[in-house]
């Protein structure tokens, strides 16, 4: 346990990246553009750990709900501190299954109640930085690995060695999160394209943490161990081999 999350690993070490050789690989992108699917699949693929940030931060916001702080209408700084201790004083455990002090709460972190909540609870800066801390111990426990969120390649781990930004049309996306929840692919599904939309906008304009926007991305895109990716038309294997180009390109890795 590195403070208050624990670590479970998720994949064993491959033939090709062994432990001590420290390979860190941040994959940020908006709902929907297709992160969990390119993080699991590299994590496999190389033999890395993979941490999924935003189950973190929804298992901060479930733990917001049980206690039923009103965070509904705008927060007030007394909301905002009362989160951020509760925040504080839990333990999260992101492996294959997502533990909040102890319970499994992997469905429960899935739930619309949680979609609708969880950007409020994300841009409390205070509880960026619990969760920000947390997420740089799980790295520097397993010694780098693949992690996934809104803020890795920019504000948790800037030196990571390939930072790699997923965008998506916001239909494609919409879609892809509507088949995730086993919801008809259907546009009018006022619900999901709100709540996605809604929290895009959220996640984007917090003064912390923020996903970056186009013209931010165009000056990433310049660095060297940058790949942004328009995930739109791309299928999953067609995304993970660009990635896996770009690492052999950047010899990152002797041979895969
Ligand atoms: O990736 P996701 O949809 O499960 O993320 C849930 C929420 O958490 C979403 O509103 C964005 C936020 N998040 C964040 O602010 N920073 C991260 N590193 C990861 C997720």
């Amino acid at each position: 346990m590195v403070g208050n999350i624990e670590v479970a690993p998720q994949c064993t070490w491959g033939t090709v990246k062994m432990p001590g050789d420290g390979l860190l690989i941040s994959i940020d992108g908006p709902a929907g553009s297709g992160k969990s699917t390119l993080a699991i699949a590299l994590g496999k693929r190389l033999g890395l750990e993979v941490l999924d940030t935003g189950a973190m931060y929804r298992a901060a916001a479930l733990l917001v709900l049980q206690h039923g702080i009103d965070v509904t209408s705008d927060m007030t700084d007394t909301s905002d501190s009362q989160v951020a201790s509760l925040v504080h004083g839990c333990s999260i455990e992101v492996g294959p299954r997502v533990l909040l002090d102890g319970v499994d709460v992997t469905d429960a972190i899935r739930t619309h109640q949680v979609d609708m909540l969880v950007s409020r609870v994300a841009a409390i800066p205070a509880v960026r930085e619990d969760l920000v801390a947390r997420q740089r111990a799980w790295i520097a426990v397993h010694d780098g690995g693949v992690v996934e969120g809104r803020d890795i390649g920019t504000v948790v781990a800037p030196d990571a060695d390939l930072k790699v930004f997923l965008v998506a049309s916001d239909e494609v996306r919409i879609a892809r999160r509507a088949a995730e929840r086993g919801m008809p692919a259907d546009l009018s599904l006022s619900g999901v394209v709100q709540g996605l939309l809604g929290r895009d906008r959220i996640d984007s304009a917090r003064p912390v943490g923020a996903l970056p926007d186009a013209v931010r991305m165009r000056t990433l895109e310049q660095e060297d161990n940058v790949l942004v990716i328009d995930s739109t038309s791309a299928t999953a294997v067609t995304v993970l081999d660009t990635v896996m180009a770009k690492i052999k390109e950047m010899r990152l890795i002797d041979a895969v």
